[in-house]
């Protein structure tokens, strides 16, 4: 383990500051008996089918679990439709009227929705689905902002059976085509642009490069922007979102009875390898864990107002914006916007101004407003806030501490999150009426899973000693394969402990059982909560005329994490300049998009390798951090490698 962990551990090992929830929180918390750990952990399968029943089943499951390691199937013989659970269930009820979503774009402009009226919206979104072609099974991509359409979309394709796959808005049109073809969708769904922070994101100008050579046969193209987004239009391919919504029939659209076992969506994740992996989830236990979560962790009341500002192009706002607090019938807020536009107190006016209750938010963007001083917090009302959440890389104490206080008022419990695009819901994170939190800890996990730390040969490890976490049952949310490539799937999770998941996390136990999450132990860099393979940072380089060869690392970066430091080494005869460094950086973007952006360039004569030619990591990390050679950009000296190296031999 590399020196910068062992640095963590031991700031982590003293930790001992411990906040048990308040009388009054416990008292009123949806799970305030510690026996349920107990329960689930005696009969995992009895425990997930309580809650499997908290949702709607056209035709109830006849078996919990068929586990043939690595391929678990849960609820078997159960049907349902997931969109069905998200909308048209409480459309029956008491919350017809109730808002779903308050939406707010970022120039201001508002939309509320109830339950009613977003069952509406998807029903005529199907109609559009089914008017296009789009049958059970398909696969329709998304590639959308922060908008209600979004929504839509995804409920749509739920409701008629097809399988969603969105792509972040912030991946680039090279990246858009991969995940298309992987999925191989006949349909995607755009906007014209997208805003941010003033100005455009050009979504469709990105599609139409994107879909050029794979099966995409239409383009749903809803209109966000306008005229500003100056967007071509392609007549026999694009369709109008609004026209054509307009012409459809205001008839529900039947929900589609579902196998528990269907696919739901595809979710493309880094991995360690340059192609991204699409992660399938199918509809029953991925909703099960989606749903079950939103009531235990989240703790949610029909009385909430319920925030996450995560964007729905990552899992996080799959489960936490979609489907997991719609199908607990919460009233949620979404918002299309930056934290710092207009201004640097957004979210905080936005959490008065709907008072929000619960506020689920990653570390990077607290170690932001830390940045930016309590000064903007202070301005606005935030006591309606109850519970407070943090999810997508390991939170620093301070940063905890700056989040319960400011934002808290010393009162929220935080609910630390720790799990996956694979995992589909929370695995490690306190039962917030139950588990006395520790900055930097995501607790335990939660009922139902069961997850260890062991040693290279699987072993469980002293308490206080680092190694793999392990996750050593099966679980409702899990994903079932990796889109057309099992092997990859049983290779990447369950090589290296059969039967056993690896989630590529290296954890920690302490004496109280809880578990400190140490970061990814596999080439993939945590850049702001979002996963990056450092393989697909290298082929984008590679790739570019000037580049013999690259080699990216993640090293420590205090707002984001872990920022992306590319060694490259030019091609015979080409000089490394500012001008190249930049073009370099353009180009990455322009691969995969500006989540992927080197945040430095250096040049070197050659990469540090050990005989067996694999690149020394550790050796380039320390170099990036100033460990060794300081503040370099340029490391143009092949001897100034090898003497590097010979420090390294016996270490690395
Ligand atoms: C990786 C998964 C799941 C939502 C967002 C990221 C890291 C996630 C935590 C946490 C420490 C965390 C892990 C994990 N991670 N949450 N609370 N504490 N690390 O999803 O893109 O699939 O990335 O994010 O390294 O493996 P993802």
């Amino acid at each position: 383990m590399s020196s910068e962990v062992h640095h963590h551990l031991d700031t982590l090992l003293h930790e001992d500051r411990l906040f048990p929830p308040s009388a009054s929180f416990r008292q009123q918390a949806n799970v305030n008996d510690p026996s349920v750990y107990e329960r689930a952990d005696q009969d995992p399968e009895a425990y997930w089918a309580e809650q499997a029943r908290q949702l709607d089943w056209f035709e109830p499951f006849t078996q919990v679990l068929q586990w043939d390691p690595p391929h678990a199937q849960w609820f078997l013989g159960g049907k349902l439709n997931a969109a069905y659970n998200a909308v048209d269930r409480h459309r029956q009820g008491p919350r017809r009227h109730k808002v779903a979503i308050f939406w707010e774009g970022e120039p201001g402009d508002v939309r509320t929705l109830t339950y009613e009226q977003l069952g509406r919206e998807v029903d005529r979104t199907a109609h559009m689905l089914r008017h296009l072609g789009v049958r059970k099974g398909d696969r329709v991509t998304i590639y959308l902002p922060m908008i209600p359409e979004l929504v839509f979309s995804i409920l749509a394709c739920a409701k008629i059976g097809a399988i969603h796959s969105v792509v972040f808005g912030g991946f680039s049109a090279n990246a858009l085509r991969e995940r298309i073809l992987d999925a191989d969708s006949k349909l995607l769904i755009t906007a014209d642009a997208g805003w941010r922070r003033g100005g455009l994101i050009p979504l469709k100008a990105n599609a139409d490069e994107a879909v050029q050579g794979t099966p995409v046969e239409k383009v749903l193209v809803v209109r966000r922007v306008g005229d500003a987004a100056q967007a071509a239009w392609h007549a026999d391919r694009d369709v109008d979102w609004h026209e054509l919504a307009a012409k459809m029939p205001k008839t529900p659209v039947p929900a589609e009875p579902m196998d528990a076992e269907d696919v739901l969506f595809l979710l493309y994740t880094s991995g360690t390898t340059g192609k991204p992996k699409g992660i399938v989830h199918t509809t029953g236990g991925y909703l099960v864990g989606a749903n079950t979560s939103m009531r235990t962790v989240f703790d949610l009341k029909d009385s909430d107002v319920y925030w996450s500002s995560a964007d729905i192009g990552w899992i996080t706002g799959h489960t936490y914006v979609v489907y997991g607090p719609l199908s607990a019938g919460v009233t949620m807020l979404m918002y299309e916007g930056a934290p710092d536009w207009p201004h640097r107190g957004r979210f905080w006016e936005l959490i008065e101004k709907y008072g929000v209750t619960i506020f689920y938010t990653a570390p990077t963007l607290i170690r932001t407003f830390m940045k930016w001083g309590p000064q903007y917090p202070q301005q606005y009302d935030l006591s309606t806030l109850r519970l407070l959440g943090t999810v997508g890389e390991p939170i620093n104490p301070e940063a905890w501490m700056w989040f319960h206080e400011h934002i808290g008022h010393g009162q929220a419990p935080i609910v630390d999150t720790w799990w996956q695009t694979e995992t589909g819901c929370a695995m490690i994170a306190p039962l917030p009426g139950l588990v006395a939190t520790k900055p930097g800890s995501a607790t335990r996990p939660v009922p139902g899973i069961a997850a260890a730390v062991v040693d290279e040969d699987g072993h469980p490890v002293q308490p206080g000693s680092g190694g793999y976490l392990v996750l050593t049952r099966p679980w409702p949310s899990m994903l079932r394969t990796i889109w057309g490539d099992d092997e990859r799937f049983r290779k990447t999770y369950f090589g290296k402990f059969p039967g056993i998941y690896l989630p590529g996390d290296g954890a920690r136990v302490d004496e109280d059982g809880y578990y400190w999450i140490l970061g990814r132990i596999d080439d993939v860099i945590n850049v702001s909560g979002h996963r990056i393979g450092t393989m697909e940072v290298e082929s984008a380089l590679v790739g570019h005329p000037a580049v013999a060869e690259a080699a990216v690392i993640g090293r420590a970066h205090e707002v984001k994490g872990q920022a992306i430091t590319a060694f490259v080494t030019l091609k015979e005869g080409v000089q490394g300049d500012e001008a190249l460094v930049a073009e370099l950086k353009q180009h990455v973007v322009n691969e995969i998009g500006a989540l992927a952006r080197p945040e430095e360039v250096i040049f070197t004569a050659e990469l540090p390798k050990t005989r067996s030619a694999k690149i020394m990591r550790r050796l380039l990390r320390d170099i990036a951090e100033g460990r060794v050679l300081g503040d370099t950009t340029t490391l143009a000296d092949p001897s100034v490698i090898e003497e590097l190296k010979r420090l390294y031999k016996d270490s690395e």
